[in-house]
């Protein structure tokens, strides 16, 4: 379901010379022998995640749907990039679908959260806290709000009705703060970390809020469980997606740009970041991530890409097929000379788009460009598309000496804010 291009990457090795360290790497994977070898949870998700709980998330969802018109998902990192990566590519930027999702505990911003307080007073509103540890200081400061909020609103009874909280099973501030107050609970697997987490209840029930076939989120996880299941990096294009990243590397293109052309693809972007970033950034190594949503920020950064200093290769996404298309009109006046494009297709213009820019950038300006293309910006595409970057991500690591699953330099900014917060 997914293909990659590697035609204008500029590779100076071959990416079957790789093909031992990879098969090392895949087995450290597959066994549970490598770095992080308590986090692998994922791996085997698609064939062993709980049905009974998957179940609970689909019928809570269905009643949290009937009940609320907006929907706050209280969580950051891992505990929110990936339902909204999700509920954004399937369902666009403006579908106007109901519930309304807003996002809170990912900021310290207080003129967000203020605006947010205002914008949800007279609404009627449901909760879901998302926590692992239950102690994520945006994430608690926003839920104490939230948490208030719906007391006030509500009274005690019907306002633990309607908050949920994802958490882990039975530790931490958030459990503790949930069985008190009788929430519904989902479980976030011990041996799953945040951002390998969209696949469990931290995402799956916010995106069946949103009304989206969470059945059909597991068909593509499943799909790619078993397409890419090889070590043979031949027939695993997520493996040679990782490959590519560490040959370049090695050629010194230290940074890579996620491009894409859809702007509902955004957040998968960030998403994306994340998961490489905080996965791959260790030890002074890694490539750093960073994106672009193409071609609105051609007419921005697309010039320094273009002449600038050589700093990046691009890994650019094409979907096939737009989940919306129509066609250009004819103007008889065509006093805005557009008329050479009546009757085309609005995508076939995106399309020929990314061709123009992959010929500007790749062939003409030689900047290495992978290209991944994906069939569409359905529910199943984002399932089979977590798992490809989850496996791409996990080898580019282990390829690197590198555990995948912790996030040791994330403490460092905490302290220091801690110090100067008062925390004990
Ligand atoms: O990937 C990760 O592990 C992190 O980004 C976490 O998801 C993030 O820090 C939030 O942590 P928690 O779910 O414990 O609040």
């Amino acid at each position: 379901m997914i293909k990659l291009d590697d035609t204008h990457a500029y590779l100076k090795e071959d990416i079957k010379s790789y093909q031992d360290v990879v098969t090392k790497c895949h087995e450290m994977l597959m066994k549970g022998t490598g770095k992080g070898n308590d986090y692998t949870g994922w791996v085997e998700w698609p064939n062993n995640y709980d049905k009974k709980e998957f179940a609970r998330i689909k019928k809570v969802a269905e009643e949290v749907r009937n009940k609320c018109e907006v929907f706050i998902v209280c969580g950051v990192g891992g505990s929110y990039l990936g339902a909204r990566a999700a509920i954004e590519m399937i369902h666009g930027l403006y579908s106007q679908k109901k519930p309304e999702i807003i996002f809170m505990g990912n900021t310290f911003s207080s003129t967000y959260i203020a605006q947010i307080m205002k914008y949800i007073k007279d609404k009627e509103v449901c909760v879901n806290v998302i926590s692992k540890s239950g102690t994520t200081t945006e994430t608690s400061l926003a839920f104490r709000i939230l948490k208030q909020f719906m007391e006030e609103k509500y009274g005690e009874k019907e306002a633990s009705s309607r908050i949920i909280a994802t958490t882990d099973k039975e530790k931490g501030t958030l459990k503790e703060i949930a069985t008190k107050e009788g929430y519904e609970t989902f479980t976030i697997p011990d041996n799953i970390g945040g951002r390998y987490s969209v696949i469990t209840p931290v995402g799956l029930f916010p995106i069946a809020v949103a009304g989206i076939d969470i059945d059909a989120i597991m068909v593509g996880l499943k799909k790619a469980y078993d397409d890419l299941a090889s070590d043979d990096v031949d027939k695993n294009p997520a493996y040679a997606y990782a490959v590519c990243r560490r040959i370049l590397d090695k050629q010194n293109v230290h940074g890579e740009m996620l491009i894409t052309y859809e702007p509902q693809m955004e957040l998968v972007a960030e998403w994306w970041k994340q998961l490489f970033g905080e996965s791959e950034g260790k030890d002074g190594k890694g490539n750093f991530p960073m994106s672009a949503t193409f071609t609105t920020d051609l007419h921005s950064i697309g010039q320094f890409i273009q002449e600038g200093k050589r700093l990046i290769y691009e890994t650019t996404i094409l979907i096939e097929k737009p989940t919306l298309d129509f066609e250009f009109p004819t103007d008889d006046a065509d006093m805005d000379h557009m008329n050479y494009l009546a009757g085309k297709s609005i995508d076939w213009v995106n399309k020929m788009a990314a061709k123009g820019t992959l010929q500007a950038h790749g062939v003409i300006g030689k900047i290495p460009n992978i290209v991944l293309t994906i069939p569409d910006m359905g529910a199943e595409s984002f399932g089979y598309m977590c798992y490809f970057f989850f496996k791409a991500c996990a080898i580019s690591c282990y390829m690197l000496d590198i555990n995948p699953f912790n996030q040791p330099g994330v403490e460092v900014y905490k302290k220091s804010m801690f110090h100067l917060l008062g925390k004990n």
